[in-house]
Protein backbone atom coordinates (compact mmCIF):
# COMPACT_ATOMS: atom_id res chain seq x y z
CA UNK A 1 0.00 0.00 0.00
CA UNK A 2 2.37 2.63 1.19
CA UNK A 3 3.82 1.85 -2.66
CA UNK A 4 1.53 2.63 -4.48
CA UNK A 5 1.03 6.14 -3.88
CA UNK A 6 4.72 7.27 -5.10
CA UNK A 7 4.16 4.84 -8.09
CA UNK A 8 0.66 6.38 -8.88
CA UNK A 9 2.80 10.31 -8.87
CA UNK A 10 5.25 8.64 -10.95
CA UNK A 11 2.64 7.95 -13.47
CA UNK A 12 1.07 10.92 -13.30
CA UNK A 13 4.18 12.80 -13.39
CA UNK A 14 5.32 10.87 -16.73
CA UNK A 15 1.81 11.54 -18.09
CA UNK A 16 2.14 15.04 -18.02
CA UNK A 17 5.88 15.15 -18.90
CA UNK A 18 4.71 13.51 -22.01
CA UNK A 19 1.65 15.65 -22.48
CA UNK A 20 4.02 18.81 -22.18
CA UNK A 21 6.77 17.40 -24.53
CA UNK A 22 4.40 16.29 -27.05
CA UNK A 23 2.95 20.21 -27.16
CA UNK A 24 5.96 21.78 -27.00
CA UNK A 25 7.30 19.20 -30.21
CA UNK A 26 3.93 19.80 -31.98
CA UNK A 27 4.47 23.39 -31.58
CA UNK A 28 7.87 23.43 -33.40
CA UNK A 29 6.95 20.77 -36.05
CA UNK A 30 4.37 22.43 -38.10
CA UNK A 31 2.11 24.85 -36.44
CA UNK A 32 1.40 25.90 -33.00
CA UNK A 33 -2.26 25.37 -32.11
CA UNK A 34 -4.18 28.28 -33.67
CA UNK A 35 -7.50 27.17 -34.41
CA UNK A 36 -9.19 28.33 -37.77
CA UNK A 37 -12.51 30.56 -37.43
CA UNK A 38 -15.63 28.57 -36.75
CA UNK A 39 -17.53 30.68 -39.01
CA UNK A 40 -14.77 30.17 -41.56
CA UNK A 41 -15.89 26.72 -41.92
CA UNK A 42 -18.55 26.74 -44.46
CA UNK A 43 -16.63 28.54 -46.97
CA UNK A 44 -13.84 26.37 -46.35
CA UNK A 45 -15.96 23.70 -47.17
CA UNK A 46 -17.09 25.14 -50.25
CA UNK A 47 -13.63 25.10 -51.33
CA UNK A 48 -12.80 21.57 -50.11
CA UNK A 49 -16.29 20.17 -51.99
CA UNK A 50 -16.01 16.88 -50.53
CA UNK A 51 -18.15 14.04 -52.29
CA UNK A 52 -19.64 10.76 -51.43
CA UNK A 53 -17.20 8.21 -49.63
CA UNK A 54 -13.82 10.17 -50.38
CA UNK A 55 -11.29 10.28 -47.73
CA UNK A 56 -10.57 13.94 -45.84
CA UNK A 57 -7.68 14.72 -43.92
CA UNK A 58 -6.74 17.55 -41.52
CA UNK A 59 -3.21 17.44 -40.97
CA UNK A 60 -2.67 18.64 -37.24
CA UNK A 61 -6.40 18.99 -36.47
CA UNK A 62 -6.00 20.58 -33.02
CA UNK A 63 -9.38 20.61 -31.41
CA UNK A 64 -11.10 18.62 -33.92
CA UNK A 65 -13.29 21.09 -35.39
CA UNK A 66 -12.28 20.42 -38.97
CA UNK A 67 -12.92 16.63 -38.57
CA UNK A 68 -15.85 16.59 -36.73
CA UNK A 69 -17.41 19.61 -39.22
CA UNK A 70 -16.76 17.50 -42.13
CA UNK A 71 -17.85 14.24 -40.95
CA UNK A 72 -20.86 15.96 -39.65
CA UNK A 73 -21.82 17.66 -42.69
CA UNK A 74 -20.53 15.21 -45.94
CA UNK A 75 -20.69 11.46 -45.88
CA UNK A 76 -16.97 11.07 -45.93
CA UNK A 77 -14.48 9.28 -43.91
CA UNK A 78 -12.86 12.16 -42.02
CA UNK A 79 -8.86 11.52 -40.51
CA UNK A 80 -7.68 13.86 -38.08
CA UNK A 81 -4.06 13.83 -37.81
CA UNK A 82 -2.39 15.11 -34.35
CA UNK A 83 1.16 15.39 -32.65
CA UNK A 84 0.18 17.09 -29.51
CA UNK A 85 -1.26 14.47 -26.99
CA UNK A 86 -3.30 16.82 -24.94
CA UNK A 87 -5.40 17.85 -28.23
CA UNK A 88 -5.58 13.83 -29.35
CA UNK A 89 -6.90 12.60 -26.28
CA UNK A 90 -9.31 15.78 -26.22
CA UNK A 91 -10.41 14.81 -30.11
CA UNK A 92 -10.75 11.25 -28.70
CA UNK A 93 -12.88 11.99 -25.50
CA UNK A 94 -15.06 14.21 -27.93
CA UNK A 95 -15.47 11.37 -30.22
CA UNK A 96 -16.36 8.74 -27.79
CA UNK A 97 -18.67 10.84 -25.41
CA UNK A 98 -20.17 14.20 -26.75
CA UNK A 99 -19.81 14.14 -30.68
CA UNK A 100 -21.95 13.02 -33.34
CA UNK A 101 -20.87 9.40 -34.38
CA UNK A 102 -19.42 10.27 -38.24
CA UNK A 103 -17.04 8.60 -39.97
CA UNK A 104 -14.47 9.53 -38.02
CA UNK A 105 -10.65 8.15 -36.91
CA UNK A 106 -7.82 10.21 -34.93
CA UNK A 107 -4.28 9.72 -34.81
CA UNK A 108 -1.70 10.35 -32.44
CA UNK A 109 1.29 10.77 -34.72
CA UNK A 110 3.51 13.26 -36.86
CA UNK A 111 1.71 14.01 -40.07
CA UNK A 112 5.11 13.62 -41.80
CA UNK A 113 4.72 10.00 -40.84
CA UNK A 114 1.58 9.41 -42.60
CA UNK A 115 0.97 7.77 -45.92
CA UNK A 116 -1.06 10.21 -47.80
CA UNK A 117 -1.40 8.27 -50.82
CA UNK A 118 -5.26 7.30 -50.50
CA UNK A 119 -6.10 10.82 -49.61
CA UNK A 120 -9.03 12.58 -51.40
CA UNK A 121 -8.94 15.78 -49.97
CA UNK A 122 -6.70 17.79 -47.55
CA UNK A 123 -7.07 20.74 -45.50
CA UNK A 124 -4.16 22.11 -43.73
CA UNK A 125 -3.27 25.24 -41.70
CA UNK A 126 0.15 25.24 -40.82
CA UNK A 127 3.20 27.24 -40.49
CA UNK A 128 4.23 28.79 -44.30
CA UNK A 129 8.03 27.53 -44.18
CA UNK A 130 7.07 24.39 -43.25
CA UNK A 131 4.57 23.79 -45.81
CA UNK A 132 7.05 25.89 -48.87
CA UNK A 133 10.26 23.18 -47.65
CA UNK A 134 8.64 20.11 -46.02
CA UNK A 135 4.75 19.44 -46.87
CA UNK A 136 5.10 20.30 -50.38
CA UNK A 137 7.41 17.07 -51.30
CA UNK A 138 5.45 14.81 -49.03
CA UNK A 139 2.64 15.81 -51.18
CA UNK A 140 4.71 15.78 -54.56
CA UNK A 141 5.61 12.22 -54.02
CA UNK A 142 2.14 10.45 -52.27
CA UNK A 143 -0.43 11.95 -53.30
CA UNK A 144 -2.73 10.52 -55.97
CA UNK A 145 -3.66 12.03 -59.12
CA UNK A 146 -6.90 14.55 -58.86
CA UNK A 147 -6.32 14.62 -54.85
CA UNK A 148 -7.00 17.86 -53.78
CA UNK A 149 -4.97 20.35 -50.97
CA UNK A 150 -6.44 23.38 -49.21
CA UNK A 151 -4.27 25.69 -47.02
CA UNK A 152 -6.35 28.03 -45.43
CA UNK A 153 -4.37 31.28 -44.46
CA UNK A 154 -0.96 30.83 -45.57
CA UNK A 155 -0.22 29.38 -49.82
CA UNK A 156 1.74 26.28 -50.44
CA UNK A 157 4.41 27.85 -52.01
CA UNK A 158 6.59 26.67 -55.18
CA UNK A 159 2.59 24.67 -55.96
CA UNK A 160 0.50 26.89 -58.18
CA UNK A 161 -2.72 27.02 -56.53
CA UNK A 162 -6.01 26.54 -58.89
CA UNK A 163 -7.98 28.73 -56.95
CA UNK A 164 -7.60 31.47 -54.11
CA UNK A 165 -10.61 32.90 -51.99
CA UNK A 166 -9.62 35.99 -50.94
CA UNK A 167 -10.87 37.18 -47.34
CA UNK A 168 -13.49 39.57 -47.06
CA UNK A 169 -15.19 41.70 -44.64
CA UNK A 170 -16.53 38.77 -42.81
CA UNK A 171 -13.59 36.32 -43.80
CA UNK A 172 -9.76 37.35 -42.41
CA UNK A 173 -8.02 34.47 -44.27
CA UNK A 174 -7.48 33.04 -47.48
CA UNK A 175 -7.99 29.40 -48.69
CA UNK A 176 -5.89 28.16 -51.72
CA UNK A 177 -6.91 25.25 -53.77
CA UNK A 178 -4.16 22.88 -55.05
CA UNK A 179 -4.63 20.00 -57.56
CA UNK A 180 -2.77 16.88 -58.02
C1 LIG B 1 -2.49 25.91 -36.65
S1 LIG B 1 -3.12 24.49 -35.74
C2 LIG B 1 -4.46 24.00 -36.80
C3 LIG B 1 -5.56 23.25 -36.08
C4 LIG B 1 -6.71 22.81 -36.99
N1 LIG B 1 -6.24 22.11 -38.15
C5 LIG B 1 -7.54 23.98 -37.42
O1 LIG B 1 -7.41 24.45 -38.55
O2 LIG B 1 -8.36 24.46 -36.59
C6 LIG B 1 -1.84 23.26 -36.07
C7 LIG B 1 -2.00 21.96 -35.32
O3 LIG B 1 -1.03 21.03 -35.81
C8 LIG B 1 -0.53 20.25 -34.73
N2 LIG B 1 0.78 19.75 -35.16
C9 LIG B 1 1.95 20.45 -35.23
N3 LIG B 1 2.93 19.67 -35.72
C10 LIG B 1 2.37 18.46 -36.01
C11 LIG B 1 2.87 17.25 -36.57
N4 LIG B 1 4.15 17.13 -36.96
N5 LIG B 1 2.02 16.21 -36.73
C12 LIG B 1 0.72 16.31 -36.36
N6 LIG B 1 0.18 17.44 -35.80
C13 LIG B 1 1.01 18.52 -35.64
C14 LIG B 1 -0.49 21.23 -33.55
O4 LIG B 1 -0.50 20.54 -32.31
C15 LIG B 1 -1.78 22.02 -33.81
O5 LIG B 1 -2.87 21.44 -33.15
Amino acid sequence: MQLITPIIYLILAIFLLWVALSFRNASNSFAPFVPCRKKELPRIFEVINPKDGEIFYDLGCGDGRVVFYAARNFPVKAIGIELSLFFFLYCWFKHIFLADKGNITFKLKDLFYEDLSNADAIYVYGMPKVLEEKLRYKLEKELKKGARVIAYGFPIKGLEPESVRQPDENHKKSIYLYRF
